[in-house]
């Protein structure tokens, strides 16, 4: 009887022995199966995050683009700005230069003939005092009351001083001329040395002295210069900013026992290259803020008064336009001096 019951009960623990053995296996088996889902998944997961990183690195990377695009932009918009600002200046001046030229030289053209008639009258008059040593007493009033010895002198000095004015005005109606150089598109061979004088002669009336200030010394130190082919009006533009900047700096000076003065000197570096270098005495830029100022919109100066353009034009116009360098050396207290460097000939350029 017992070993019946022991059979049955081994039979028993044998087929829960079997269900269980069933159990491990599907358990081991949903195991396996969880562990392959858990594997592909985690594959899955991977390949989104690296997607993920990979898009966001392009979004950084767009953005980055987008950015320098935008900079892009905003520069050209500000050349063109100013380029056409210089355009319409230019035309402006031209306008200018010929509508004076004209009264110029009808006065200029008339000085020989207002010489040579009162010449002629006051030899006349000559005449008559040696003919008529006693003239009538009417004639000796009116002798004394226009002084007629002063009147002789000083009509030769009235002449020659309108002489000289006019002189000055056709000057600076050939300089205006230059400075406009309505040509300025195309390139030329150039005299370096010409469109310095001319925009000195332009900025002539900030180089006086003020209240604050004793006049502004100009100091040429010019080498022998080949002529140079180059774009003329926009070069022009490029002393005119460099020019700007260094009045400027000087009106900054608080100590007025400095004399306030520019050098300007040029130099052929060797048979292909010149040099244009423009020193100031002024205030100078302080080191923290040298690499900036060639960027566009940088500027020290209040609203209104500044910018922040010239610079970066005129690197454009040496460095890009002209393929030179244009740099910079300062020392706050000292002084500053621009350096231009430029090809005597440009590459691959027809001169026309
Ligand atoms: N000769 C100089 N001496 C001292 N600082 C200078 C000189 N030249 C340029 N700078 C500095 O560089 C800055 C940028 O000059 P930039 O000519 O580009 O602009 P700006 O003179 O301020 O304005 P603008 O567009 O009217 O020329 C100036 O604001 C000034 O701080
Ligand atoms: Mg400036």
């Amino acid at each position: 009887m017992n070993s019946n019951n022991d059979l049955e009960r081994n039979r028993e623990l044998e087929k829960a022995n079997r269900i269980l053995q069933k159990k491990l296996q599907r358990c081991e088996n949903e195991r396996k199966q969880l562990e392959t889902d858990i594997t592909a998944k985690e594959f899955l997961l991977k390949k989104v995050i690296s997607e993920l990183q990979d898009s966001q690195s392009a979004l950084t990377r767009r953005s980055k683009e987008l950015e320098i695009t935008l900079q892009n932009l905003q520069k050209m918009q500000a050349q063109m700005l100013q380029s056409e600002k210089m355009s319409a200046l230019g035309q402006m001046v031209a306008g200018v230069a010929h509508e004076i030229n004209n009264p110029a030289n009808f006065i200029h053209g008339n000085i020989s003939y207002l010489e040579q008639y009162s010449e002629e009258m006051l030899e006349l008059i000559e005449l008559y005092r040696c003919h008529f040593p006693n003239p009538p007493s009417e004639i000796q009033n009116l002798e004394n009351d226009i002084e007629l010895d002063f009147l002789q002198e000083d009509l030769q000095k009235i002449l020659d001083s309108i002489k000289v004015g006019t002189e000055r005005i056709s000057a600076i109606v050939l300089s205006l001329r230059n400075f406009s150089r309505l040509d300025e598109a195309e390139l030329k061979l150039v005299d370096i040395h010409q469109g310095i004088d001319s925009t000195i002669l332009i900025l002539q009336h900030r180089l006086e002295a003020t209240l604050n200030r004793s006049e502004i010394l100009i100091i040429k130190d010019y080498g022998v210069l080949p002529n140079v082919e180059c774009y003329a009006g926009q070069l022009n533009q490029v002393f005119i900013s460099l020019l700007t900047n260094a009045i400027d700096a000087l009106e900054e000076l608080e100590n007025k026992q400095i004399t306030p003065k520019i050098t300007i000197s040029t130099s052929a570096i060797d048979s292909n290259w010149i040099e244009i270098a423009i020193a100031d005495n002024g205030i100078g830029i302080p080191e923290s803020i040298q690499a900036q100022i060639f960027n566009p919109f940088f500027t020290t100066k209040p609203v209104g008064k500044g910018t922040g353009m010239g610079l970066a034009i005129s690197y454009q116009i040496v460095c890009e336009q002209h393929q030179g360098k244009l740099n910079c050396f300062s020392s706050v207290g000292k002084g500053t001096e621009f350096q231009i460097q430029i090809p005597i000939k440009q590459v691959s350029c027809n001169i026309i």
